[in-house]
């Protein structure tokens, strides 16, 4: 059974086959006729839906779609759905991430608990949809470390490690990542709706 992953990104698809064993799960770039897809929702949730919903009705298959990005427990959550353009430019990493050390500079190292968040979605070619929640609990430092990941890895500490998840290797960041956690919690509910 093809099921389309609502991205280019050959990272995401391969951890989703790890995850999706036994389903043949193909990339957008099978699929050229559909187009970028605006993230106009204001949670993980309604993007990942949306997203998924579009691919479906695109392709005419299954689509499994997952959006993410980083919580700030002292900026309410934010920049949550804002995350990959929250200093104005869509996917400028390093400005968003001096943006945000900016912005909590006054606050005490206490009071820097933060999470990942992700959403990952399932919609059928009829419309019916699922969507679910993963999360990696942790927290913001002020001096950048590590190489590995993107985005925020290089600020974020996960919840009972003193590394930064841009210093853990892939797989040590896979086994816990909240994209991990929101794929994972979606394969069983794929399978039963799938195999239904
Ligand atoms: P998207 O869900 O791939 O669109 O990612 C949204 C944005 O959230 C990214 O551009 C990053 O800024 C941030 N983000 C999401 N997941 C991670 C992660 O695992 N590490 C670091 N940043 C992340």
């Amino acid at each position: 059974m093809k099921i389309v992953l609502a991205t280019r990104n050959a990272g995401k698809i391969a951890e989703l086959r790890r995850i999706l064993s036994g389903f043949d799960i193909v990339g957008l770039e099978e699929f050229p006729s559909i187009g970028e897809i605006a993230e106009t929702g204001v949670t993980f949730e309604e993007n990942a839906l949306l997203k998924a919903h579009a691919v479906a009705r695109g392709a005419g298959l299954p689509a499994v779609a997952d959006d993410s990005g980083l919580c700030v427990d002292v900026l309410n959550g934010m920049p949550g759905v804002f995350s990959a353009r929250w200093a104005g430019r869509h996917g400028d990493d390093q400005a968003n991430l001096e943006l945000l050390l900016a912005q909590v500079s006054d606050v005490p190292d206490d009071k820097l608990g933060a999470h990942f968040a992700c959403a990952a979605a399932l919609a059928l070619p009829s419309g019916e949809s699922r969507v679910v929640e993963g999360v990696l609990p942790g927290r913001i430092v002020r001096t950048p470390r590590g190489t590995n990941g993107f985005g925020y890895d290089p600020i974020f500490v996960p919840e009972g490690e003193e590394r930064t998840t841009a210093e853990l290797s892939p797989e040590e960041k896979d086994a816990i990542s909240h994209r991990g956690r929101a794929f994972g919690a979606l394969a069983p509910i794929v399978r039963d709706l799938l195999a239904s």
